[in-house]
């Protein structure tokens, strides 16, 4: 058989195995695995390197709205480039909803946004933020066949927030149609209460943002999600979870019985409240939500990959600019902390974090990185076996990672729309050197290769996690 490409002696990694063996590669897909393949248009040395499937992040913000006077700082052209850079072949972003908004409206400006400008393969979640009865009971269900079959809520963020009612009236839906949904768990009337109560106080600099969303916030909200659920009886995805508390309500609703799944993020490995502490305002730079926490949370986020309480880790990439003022530093920013845009990039360094803090330093297995950084995306959000494996069959996504590479992380390597990364200056062992999404090379050495644009919209079928209920099946 002649191949397009062969890519030679390297160590294939997938979520269970690891082996060395050749990979061919025709038509965009992987179409053997054996040792000793030849003939081909391309052959890629990969002596010495770990193959991977393509990082696939399942929590990228691209192109949001963000407030008035607020301006996002990657498109779908700079935020897809940085998800290669950092070796992702997919990434799946959020169609955001406006209120009054149909939903096929939305993806249609978001289709829009994106056409023609993807670096990487690319898909959506819808984001409700106005449940109607016309939103739920007519459009969900025809956009789920459609291949948009997964949603998120937000209980906090005046406007976003739903209450508990339209909340199970959302998962309700979900179960019906076989969506899966993701919940963004903080409390919004604990934190307004926090607010006001800073305010009377003057407590006003970026470093508040931490204090008026503690942990318990989170725990109660995450608590009360995966109690409407259970309720509701339909799986939901606990996303950007940042301490202890929250990840064992996660444990006991899976020991309950419940089909869950959870996701941790790198500034929960990596920051902590204290980074928005720093000089001036400095701290705008780390505000996001939930906020970083403290090192024991660090640990027990840890612990959470380690024991795969966490199936998910994403980025979260929300990248606002810092010296701006469309971005962390506008005029009502610097005087009050919740004008500051709260999100932070990181779809570039999602992968070497992992790889470099887990891998190397013996947390969790190279299988485990996979799994957490890819499969286990594309299991959830029904991409797999197409996507997050490197399989017969499979797309040819693949990410060449040379783990002895050292890095020293700066903003200019990361290629995203954002003037800084949240972790400038560190030092990391494992980086990705070449990146193929559908056999092609997109990302070699760090920089850009390919020709015009190469990803394309993915429709994906319901999440591994969902049971499909029948349409007339009640609570
Ligand atoms: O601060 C964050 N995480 N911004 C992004 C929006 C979200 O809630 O995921
Ligand atoms: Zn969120
Ligand atoms: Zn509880
Ligand atoms: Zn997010």
């Amino acid at each position: 058989m002649r191949f397009d490409t062969i890519i030679r002696n390297g160590t294939v990694a997938t979520a269970s195995d690891t082996f060395v063996c050749d990979i061919g590669i025709r038509d965009g897909r992987i179409v053997a695995l054996a040792s000793g393949l030849e003939d081909a248009t391309d052959i890629i040395d990969a002596a010495g390197l770990f193959v991977l499937p393509g990082g696939i992040d399942s929590h990228v913000h691209l192109a949001q709205p963000s407030g008035e006077g607020i301006v996002m700082a990657d498109d779908f052209d700079t935020g897809t480039r940085s998800a290669a850079i950092g070796g992702n072949s997919t990434v799946l972003a959020f169609c955001m909803q406006e209120k009054g908004q149909t939903l096929r409206e939305a993806l249609k400006a978001y289709h829009r946004k994106a056409e023609d400008r993807c670096h990487v393969d690319v898909a959506f979640h819808l984001v409700i933020t106005d449940p109607t009865p016309d939103v739920l009971g007519q459009e969900l269900p025809a956009l789920v066949e459609d291949g948009y079959t997964s949603l998120k809520v937000f209980m906090t963020y005046e406007g976003l927030r739903l209450r508990d009612d339209e909340i199970l009236a959302t998962l309700d839906a979900a179960r019906r149609t076989g969506a899966l949904v993701m919940v963004h768990c903080e409390n919004e009337d604990a934190i307004r209460y926090l607010i006001g109560r800073h305010e009377e106080e003057g407590k006003l600099a970026p470093r508040y943002h931490a204090t008026t969303r503690p942990i318990p916030a989170e725990r109660e909200a995450t608590h009360r999600a995966l109690s409407l659920a259970e309720i509701v009886d339909v799986p939901i995805v606990i996303v950007h979870v940042s301490n202890r508390e929250a990840m064992e309500e996660i444990r006991r609703a899976r020991q309950r019985g419940q089909k869950i799944a959870g996701e941790t993020c790198p500034q929960y490995l990596m920051l902590t409240a204290d980074d928005l502490d720093r000089d001036a305002l400095e701290g705008a730079k780390y505000v996001c939500s939930p906020p970083p926490r403290d090192k024991a949370s660090q640990q027990a986020c840890w612990e959470g990959l380690e024991q795969d309480v966490f199936d998910l880790f994403s980025s979260d990439h929300c990248p606002f600019r810092y010296d701006d003022a469309e971005g962390k530093l506008n005029e009502k920013g610097k005087r009050h902390f919740r004008w500051i845009p709260n999100g932070i990039p990181g779809v570039a360094t999602r992968l070497p974090i992992l790889f470099s803090e887990g891998v190397m330093k013996g947390r969790i297995t190279l299988n485990q990185f996979v799994a957490q950084t890819s499969t286990n995306h594309a299991k959830l959000y029904g991409l797999y076996p197409r996507k997050g494996t490197i399989a017969v069959g499979a797309d040819a996504d693949i990410t060449l990672w040379d783990p002895d590479k050292r890095v020293r992380i700066t903003n200019d390597l990361l290629a995203h729309g954002a003037d800084y990364t949240p972790y400038e200056g560190l030092e990391v062992r494992g980086w990705p050197v070449r990146l193929l999404v559908r056999g092609r090379t997109v990302m070699a050495s760090g920089a850009m290769v390919a020709e015009g644009t190469t990803g394309i919209y993915l429709p994906r079928d319901r999440s591994g996690l969902v049971r499909q209920q029948k349409p007339d099946a009640s609570v």
